[in-house]
């Protein structure tokens, strides 16, 4: 296993587009990276310019502590899984997967006992006497996962491996990809535009917007500290809350005013306050405003309300599952300002509230 470097990588293509523009980006040997973000963001890309298959426009790409950006995808020791893998249709499943073994002229019986192992290990083990016209969509992406982890590379690449699963399918192999990881301790850079995937398999999650990295962190800090706008909005479901206004003051007085008032710490300016679901606070309370709520989700663990503030700012709130309230009663809202984070006019984090 190595880890992997992206320096200031630029991908043009020649139509003019620029898919990635300045990628840097330290993924360190065993470690389990989730790249995310939302469709042509240009994911894809920076992970073909990994493998190989991309040649970049500017930058470098380093595998361990070789320069790797001028090697065909043949010398690189990566495998990558794409969004759609391919199978050989006149193979069985285990001759699928036991082609990269046989390619490196590995013996019969230690193909057939790394197969077996890593077809158990997905679920995939009974049907490796079928071919791939005789399995599920999700069977055969599994294959097509067993096929990558045979080879033991030193770097894994995954381009939604995942996507055609079927939601239960999907989390049961999500956990095995975690554990596969864990036991083997192998680097794998997983592109995903799901950030509920995002945040429950990575060690960190790197966000990428336009070709760019907004953050690269563990995913309790990107959900907690969100170092952009963007980033908060992305991540977390229902969306986080959005507020309109400005910070004034200063030496640690500052306050943000808007349909909400928060104390907080914060540059002053123009400003947005950004405020999770599960931080907001319906119910009385000295000074704060009244929203309408709009619709009532009963989800059954947890109950979402949609609320709207006078000036028409929509707001969520995530509530108990037993909670009890209507669309269409009036209630106070209020925040907890420890919780609320303070964006700038360039949606750069600003600050957050204070107690
Ligand atoms: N060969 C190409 N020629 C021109 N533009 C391309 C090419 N490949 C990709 N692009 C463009 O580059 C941008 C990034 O594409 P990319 O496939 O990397 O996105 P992605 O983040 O993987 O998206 P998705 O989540 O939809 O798979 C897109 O705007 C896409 O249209
Ligand atoms: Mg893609």
């Amino acid at each position: 296993m190595a880890g992997v470097r992206l320096q200031h990588l630029v991908k043009r293509f020649p139509d003019g587009s620029t898919a990635v523009s300045g990628l840097t980006l330290d993924v360190q040997a065993g470690e389990f990276l989730v790249l995310v973000g939302p469709s042509g963001c240009g994911k894809t890309t920076a992970l073909r310019m990994i493998a190989g298959l991309e040649v970049p426009t500017m930058g470098r790409v380093l595998i361990g502590e070789q320069d790797v950006t001028d090697l065909p995808p043949g010398d690189r020791d990566v495998a990558m899984v794409f969004q759609n893998y391919a199978l050989y249709p006149h193979f069985t499943v285990q001759e699928n997967i036991e082609f990269p073994l046989r390619m490196r002229k590995v013996v019969a019986t230690e193909r057939a006992r790394r197969a077996r192992e890593v077809a158990e290990s997905l679920g995939i083990a009974p049907y490796l006497a079928r071919r791939p016209a005789e399995l599920s969509g999700g069977q055969r992406q599994r294959v097509a996962l067993a096929r990558a982890l045979v080879r033991e590379p030193a770097v894994f690449l995954f381009d939604e491996p995942l996507s055609n699963l079927d939601a239960q399918v999907r989390a049961a192999t999500r956990a095995e990809l975690v554990r596969l990881h864990r036991r083997l301790g192998i680097t794998i850079i997983h592109v995903t535009h799901d950030q509920v995937e995002a945040m429950s398999m990575a060690q960190r999650v790197a966000v990428m917007h336009e070709g760019r990295l907004e953050q690269c962190a563990p995913p309790m800090e990107v959900y907690g500290t969100p170092a952009t706008l963007f980033t908060a909005q992305f991540v977390g479901s229902p969306l986080v809350n959005t507020i309109s206004g400005r910070v004034d003051g200063s030496g640690g007085r500052q306050v943000f005013t808007g349909p909400l008032v928060v104390p907080v710490h914060a540059t002053p300016g123009d400003a947005t306050l950004a405020v999770r679901p599960e931080h907001l606070r319906l119910g009385p309370a000295e000074g704060a405003p009244e929203a309408t709520i709009v619709l009532v989700e009963p989800l059954g663990a947890e109950t979402i309300v949609h609320l709207a503030l006078h000036d028409g700012t929509e707001l969520r709130a995530r509530l108990p599952g037993n909670s009890t309230m209507e669309a269409g009663a009036v209630v106070q809202v209020s925040v907890d300002p420890m919780q609320a984070l303070v964006f700038d006019a360039a949606g750069r984090l600003a600050g957050r509230g204070r107690g």
